[in-house]
């Protein structure tokens, strides 16, 4: 079984954007309210007494956008303070990144991931629901400010939806020819936009792969993957490509990671809602560290039960919370 080391932290389930696929235009949210959010104090107090002891060692901070959360570099210089963080990262829109790049590395922050879905501006807007206002330039600013300052790997989400940008995949991939990037093709999952899901469907990574074998050829890379995507390399191009396939394969096995809500609450798998813990009402509540230890202790024995039965819900797509909300 694999070691759980890995805690994605969401830190807040707002966004700037509204991809179609996620939260999108008119879709009615419940927002967490302020007062609800974990604050900096009591998800530091959880991470370094509940989760460090139990061998976390990895954190990945995603939303909602997690750059629109206040003092996000001082959580992560604090995150990153500890001595037992081995791997501290960062899933972002990259929309509000350019200026505060360099301050998140120098902050301790190594590691980022961006979601890219086109190539093509009018398309990107589209997907993202720009509201009259063009963004993908800045988005790609960001990109490009996080490979200046030497964030690595830096990887790019690709989303593929058919009919909408299925046929940009070889323009995405040629990016990792000359480029370092590790470009990733995501299944779209019907978690956020079950209707666009039942619309448009989604493209399988093997018909990918094929699309591009077919024009570069493409071998196994080299490169070992800890995470959900199975990678793959251009021969000769600098970067890799990665297909992350929830919705044909099955990863559940070689899972090593939990989720914490940007209201504390902990759920063992992305695709499962059961079994999840309410840590910041039991810590609001004076429950010590040392019970929710084992609470959580509890939770990591039974996750692989949980995880299995995740991919069934995952395939039916029922949800009470959205990919903005667990933090993808
Ligand atoms: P690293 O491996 O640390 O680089 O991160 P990652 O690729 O897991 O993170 P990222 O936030 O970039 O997620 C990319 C996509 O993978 C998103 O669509 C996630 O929802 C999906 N994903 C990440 N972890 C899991 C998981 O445990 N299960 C499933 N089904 N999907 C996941
Ligand atoms: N299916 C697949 N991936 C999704 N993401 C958001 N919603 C979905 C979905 N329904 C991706 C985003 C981001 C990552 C955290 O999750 O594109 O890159
Ligand atoms: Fe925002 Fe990410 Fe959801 Fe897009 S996928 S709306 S960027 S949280």
């Amino acid at each position: 079984m694999n070691q759980v080391d890995y805690l994605r932290i969401s830190l807040i389930d707002r966004c700037n954007f509204r991809c179609q696929y996620c939260m999108p235009e008119g879709a009615e949210l419940d927002y967490i309210l302020n007062q609800q959010l974990l604050t900096d104090e009591e998800l530091l107090t959880l991470i370094q007494e509940v989760f460090i002891p139990l061998g976390f060692r990895r954190f990945r901070l995603t939303g909602g956008e997690p750059l629109l959360r206040p003092r996000v570099v001082e959580l992560v210089r604090a995150i990153a303070s500890f001595p037992q963080t081995q791997d501290l990262s960062m899933t972002t829109n990259a929309f509000l990144l350019a200026p505060i790049a360099q301050n998140l590395y120098d902050a301790g922050l190594r590691r980022i991931n961006i979601s890219l879905d086109s190539l093509d501006s009018d398309t990107f807007d589209q997907i993202i629901g720009n509201r009259g206002r063009p963004r993908w330039q800045r988005v790609w600013d960001g990109i490009q400010a996080a490979h200046r300052v030497g964030f690595d790997p830096l990887k790019l989400n690709v989303v593929v939806i058919p009919g909408v940008n299925d046929h940009e995949i070889l323009d995405l991939a040629a990016l990792t020819i000359d480029k370092q990037w590790h470009v990733r093709f995501i299944e779209f999952m019907p978690i956020g936009n079950g209707e666009l899901f039942s619309d448009r469907g989604w493209v399988t990574s093997a018909e990918l792969r094929q699309r591009i074998r077919d024009r570069w050829g493409l071998t196994e890379s080299q490169v070992c993957g800890a995470g959900p995507a199975d990678i793959f390399q251009i021969p000769g191009a600098k970067g890799t490509l990665g297909f992350i396939s929830q919705m044909s394969e099955c990863f559940c096995d070689r899972c090593n990671r939990m989720r914490l809500s940007a209201d504390g609450w902990l759920r063992p798998c992305l695709l499962n809602e059961t079994g999840q813990i309410d840590l910041k009402t039991s810590l609001r509540a004076g429950i010590s560290t040392t019970q929710l230890r084992e609470q959580v202790r509890h939770l990591l024995a039974i996750k692989p039960e949980i995880n299995f039965k995740g991919r069934d819900t995952g395939t039916s797509g029922t949800y009470s919370r959205t990919m903005s909300q667990i933090g993808g």
